[in-house]
Parts: structure tokens; C-alpha cells; sequence
């Protein structure tokens, strides 16, 4: 037998609901990818049909769980193939402007791991290659698709916080393990774009306008062992147009007390009621009408769908959720979130919070807004 039991029967899932059309995606970058040409399976409105990576092994490993696929090291190759409708792309987050750009050349429409990009520049570049080609894009904010955030969002949605007063998000994970996997990480991008994209989409998400940013950034003992080119810990304060507060945190460095807090958390404070949702303990908790606490725990009959059973693992659920939703909004036509303009957005607000840091100085977000939008 090749590769491994995905599915194991009796465990509880989420069903697949029928979609009106199925959409070819092409991975690009197999590492992380890898993860979505697995989770791919559990949807119907997408498959997979082709793999890319520049890494003979990367290759190998994929076509070790999906031997039917389209293989190759050529990104050309994989964009000249007729039944890849959406590329997905997850290479080292520095090439993302080149990449996505390139795919919407080709006619693609693209999904694109967080973050979107780290420089004004290729802000600037998939922008006008959008505009030029009339591609969509979704932005692969994993987080928002984990099933506590999803509950959350839909709890909001029905006005059950009533008005948001105060957001508080975290990621907190030692990352060090990281820089010999992915150098690229210590060298050409920065923590604001790679951990902290996780709390800063998230407030983000809910504050939609952040007008000021004003952050404060240092470099830890192991970042610095790993000759770090800029801050792993960072503490963000933001506050939207509408006067409204929150808080951002990331630390890539620590040593980590896992019982004691979950490694990313959203608490929304609101004028009703208070939530949080947490990533990795799957634990969504909330205030009832009356008052009472109310913990919503579906780790056990979820993790089939969201980690193959590994209890804690990859992010299968969260990749295939977001690419269900984007082939969806393809097929029928309908809006979805987070897509190119919302990510770049995002991307005007991280970017501010990297020069706050660096300056040590408030920032209005419209500065960069003004260099990624304006002529
Ligand atoms: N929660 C999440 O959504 C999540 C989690 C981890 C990483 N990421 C993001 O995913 C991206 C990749 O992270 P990773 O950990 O997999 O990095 P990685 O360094 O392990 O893998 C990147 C892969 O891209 C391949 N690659 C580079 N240039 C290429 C090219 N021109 N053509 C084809 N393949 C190429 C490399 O060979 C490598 O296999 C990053 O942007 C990262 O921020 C997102």
C-alpha cells in the first residue's frame, strides 16, 4: 500500500457538502503544501491535479500520499497545464509577488499562504497584475478556518457579542527550529509577516479600519543565536478609525508553557458578551445569555478532519476550509474573505507595524496604504 490511511472510519469529520463544480489547483512550494494536497481530499469543490517544487525530495514525498498527480521542478510547466484552475502557492514568503503575479498571467486565479507579500513593492506588482487580468486571489489566513475562529465568527455575526470594544489576539510559539529548515525565514522576511500575520489578520478581520499602529519590538537570546535580522517579539497596540482599541502579540523565541495558554488566541471583548477561540486545543468558550461560561471542546470528533487523527498536527482542515470556501466563491460567483484587496490591507497594517517597531514611533496605517494604492 502507498502513503497512509487518511480517513479513519468511525472517527466523527465534517460531511462533505455538495458543491456545483470541482476546481483543478496546482501546489506550488511542497513543504507546506504538502498539507493542502492531502486536505484537499476532504473536500468536494476542489482537487488536486499538480504539484511543484524546485526540491527533488519535496517531490518525492508528495507523490508518495497523491502517486496520480502531475509532478514537476518547472513553475512554467505547471502553469501551462489546462486542468490547474487555482494555483496554490506557499514558497518562501519573499517570492510570493513573483509567483502570484506569474499565475495571474497565466489565467489562474490563486490562493496564496499568508502573508500575502512582505514588501511594498510586490504589494504594488500583485496589485496591478490583478487589475490587468481580472484573476481573484484568496489569501490563506489558516487561523480563520480552524473550527474555534469559524464558531466564533458565525457567533459575532448573529450579534450575539453586540458591539466590539476590545480585541485581544496572540501567537506565541518558538520558532527557532525553523531557521534550519527555512533560512529564508531569518534572512529575508521578518516576524510581522510570518508569525504575527496570524493576530494581526485576526484583529484585522475584526476591526476592518486601523487607522494607528504603534509597536514595540525586540530580538530574543535564541534569535539572536540564529543571527536574526530583525525583532521575533513584538507587542502591537492598534486603534481603528471609529476610536475602537486592540492588541497584538508574537514572541518566535520563548520557552514555551504550552498548559498555561494556547499559541494563538482571539478574545473579543463586547458590548454583550465575551469569546475565545483557541489554536491548538480546538476550545471555543463564550458567554450565554444568562451569563454562564460555556466551553464548546470538538477536538476529539474533529480531529480527523482538521489533524488526521494526530490529535495535534498539521493544518489539513484549516487549508482545505479555506480552499472549499475560495473554489466555491469561484463556482458561484460570490464574494469571498480574505481576498486580494483585504489581504493587501492586511499587509498595509503589518508593514506599519514593522516601521512603528523599528522607529519607535505611532504610525498611521494610511502611509503605506497611500505607497501600496496611490499612483
Ligand atoms: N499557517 C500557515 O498557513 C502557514 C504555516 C507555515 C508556513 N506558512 C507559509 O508557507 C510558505 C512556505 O513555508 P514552508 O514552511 O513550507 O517553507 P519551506 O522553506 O519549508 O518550503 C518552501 C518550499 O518552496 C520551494 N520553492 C522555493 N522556490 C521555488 C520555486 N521557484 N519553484 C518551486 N518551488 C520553490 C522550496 O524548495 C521549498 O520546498 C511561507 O510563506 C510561510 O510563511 C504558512
Amino acid at each position: 500500500m502507498t502513503g497512509f490511511i487518511r480517513h479513519i472510519p468511525g472517527i466523527k469529520s465534517r460531511p462533505r457538502a455538495p458543491a456545483n463544480g470541482c476546481k483543478g489547483v496546482g501546489v506550488l512550494g511542497l513543504h507546506e503544501g504538502r498539507t493542502l494536497l492531502v486536505g484537499l481530499e476532504r473536500i468536494a469543490s476542489a482537487r488536486a491535479v499538480a504539484g511543484c517544487d524546485l526540491s527533488e525530495e519535496k517531490l518525492a514525498a508528495s507523490r508518495a500520499v497523491r502517486p496520480e498527480l502531475f509532478y514537476t521542478t518547472d513553475y512554467d510547466q505547471l502553469l501551462a497545464q489546462p486542468d490547474v484552475d487555482i494555483v496554490a502557492i506557499y514558497t518562501p514568503d519573499a517570492l510570493h509577488g513573483e509567483h502570484v503575479a506569474r499565475a495571474f498571467e497565466a489565467g489562474k486565479d490563486v490562493i496564496c499562504t499568508k502573508p500575502l507579500v512582505n514588501s511594498v513593492a510586490d504589494a504594488r506588482r500583485v496589485l496591478a497584475a490583478a487589475r490587468k487580468t481580472k484573476r481573484r486571489l484568496l489569501v490563506g489566513q489558516s487561523t480563520r478556518f480552524f473550527e474555534p475562529f469559524l464558531r466564533q465568527r458565525a457567533a459575532f455575526e448573529r450579534g450575539e457579542l453586540g458591539a466590539l470594544e476590545l480585541v485581544d489576539a496572540h501567537y506565541v510559539h518558538r520558532m527557532d527550529w525553523y531557521y534550519a529548515k527555512s533560512p529564508w525565514a531569518a534572512r529575508d522576511t521578518d516576524w510581522v509577516f510570518l508569525g504575527l500575520s496570524h493576530p494581526i489578520d485576526l484583529v484585522r478581520w475584526y476591526c476592518s479600519r486601523i487607522e494607528e499602529v504603534q509597536a514595540f519590538g525586540t530580538t530574543s537570546a535564541l534569535g539572536r543565536e540564529h543571527g536574526l535580522a530583525g525583532f521575533d517579539v513584538y507587542v502591537v497596540n492598534l486603534r481603528t478609525a471609529d476610536g475602537r482599541v486592540a492588541r497584538a502579540l508574537g514572541h518566535y523565541g520563548c520557552e514555551e508553557l504550552p498548559a498555561a495558554r494556547n499559541c494563538i488566541e482571539l478574545l473579543l471583548y463586547g458590548s454583550k458578551g465575551t469569546s475565545l477561540a483557541q489554536y491548538h486545543d480546538m476550545r471555543y468558550t463564550h458567554t450565554a445569555a444568562d451569563g454562564t461560561q460555556v466551553v464548546e471542546d470538538p477536538l476529539y470528533s474533529l480531529r480527523d478532519y482538521y489533524f488526521n487523527s494526530e490529535v495535534h498536527g498539521m493544518h489539513y482542515g484549516e487549508f482545505a476550509n479555506y480552499a472549499d470556501h475560495f473554489a466555491r466563491g469561484l463556482i458561484d460567483g460570490t464574494p469571498c474573505s480574505p481576498e486580494l484587496e483585504e489581504g493587501l490591507e492586511t499587509f498595509c497594517v503589518m508593514e506599519a507595524v514593522r516601521r512603528s517597531a523599528t522607529t519607535r514611533t505611532p504610525v498611521a496605517v494610511s502611509t503605506v496604504h497611500d505607497e501600496v494604492f496611490g499612483a
